[in-house]
């Protein structure tokens, strides 16, 4: 299949290739493919994922096909599948999906156009790894021997999941802390308090209410006083750590509102970052490399 569906695809140097054209990207390099349109198919909620993926198609000159599932077909009880064959019918040069189904592209094996996954499920988002890895290297030069914690609501997260792997293909340590209802041993277990002085990354997950069976065992107050980035904790990190979060941020929760935009956190400059992240796949895979 054509486009990106998981990082496992990639191999590590396709990889460090896609954030360095991020990067030239960033720094102004411009190109333009005004003959192409794309589809954005967003089959659960997203503003960053979403709105990114446009704002890198409008920057890359592409037609945005904008689809809104309340007002499609898919209210008739169209699959996805046909969803996805009538857009490649009308001539599409390529879709962007999210979905809540665990790898819902191997439903779609016969489709022909690129597709770019913008998360399925618990299971894979490719493209927010990247962006994460291109801050990451902005801010350190290099990925071997860092030291990430990731910190939150772990079994649920295709965020987690997909840096766990990536990271550690690209030599970096990482961990996992939280309440130990959403510990799924995807990668070593720290108390969090060992890990904010030991760290060079916080990575924080907002707990996905929306994805729970059951309720959560501990209030939300007691979360934040427990696993929280509270001011506190961001004070003894190491001076030059930073903290990072996919978003959306729950202040309050995972995160107090003055730490989500203190001197130590990358989020706003991860959401900027993907912009360029998906002109570079998209780009990529328009050129035919991906
Ligand atoms: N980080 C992220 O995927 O955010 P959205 O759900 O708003 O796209």
């Amino acid at each position: 299949m054509r486009g990106l569906l998981t990082l496992r695809d990639l191999s590590t140097e396709k990889i460090l290739e896609l954030i360095k054209y991020a990067e030239k990207l960033k720094r102004g390099f411009r190109i333009q493919y005004p003959d192409k349109k794309i589809a954005t198919l967003f089959f659960e909620n997203s503003t960053r994922t979403q709105y990114s993926f446009q704002c890198a198609l409008m920057n890359l000159g592409i037609k945005v096909v904008d689809f809104d599932t309340q007002l499609s077909s898919i209210a008739k009880g169209e699959s996805l599948y046909d969803t996805v064959r009538t857009f490649e019918a009308l001539g599409v040069d390529g879709v962007v999906i999210r979905h809540s189904k665990d790898e819902y592209f191997k439903e779609l094996e016969t489709i022909k156009i690129p597709i770019f996954n913008g998360g399925d499920g618990k299971a894979n988002h490719p493209t927010q790894s990247l962006l994460d890895l291109m801050t990451i290297h902005e801010e350190f030069q290099k990925f071997e021997g860092l030291k990430c914690c990731i910190v939150g609501d772990i079994s649920h997260s295709r965020v987690a999941h997909t840096n766990i792997e990536i990271m550690e293909r690209l030599g970096m340590e990482v961990y996992i802390s939280g309440p130990e209802e959403f510990n799924d041993h995807s990668a070593p277990y720290l108390p969090l308090d060992e890990a904010i002085e030991k760290m060079d990354i916080i990575m924080l997950l907002r707990v996905q209410f929306e994805r729970h069976q059951e309720k959560m065992k501990i209030s939300v107050e007691e979360y934040h006083k427990r696993y929280g980035m509270t001011v506190e904790r961001m004070e003894k990190m190491k001076e030059n750590a930073i903290i990072m979060h996919p978003a959306p941020i729950n202040r309050g929760v995972e995160i107090a509102s003055e730490v989500a935009e203190c001197p130590k956190s990358r989020i706003y400059k991860q959401m900027t970052n993907g912009v360029y992240i998906r002109m570079a796949v998209i780009s990529d895979s328009l050129d035919g490399n991906l």
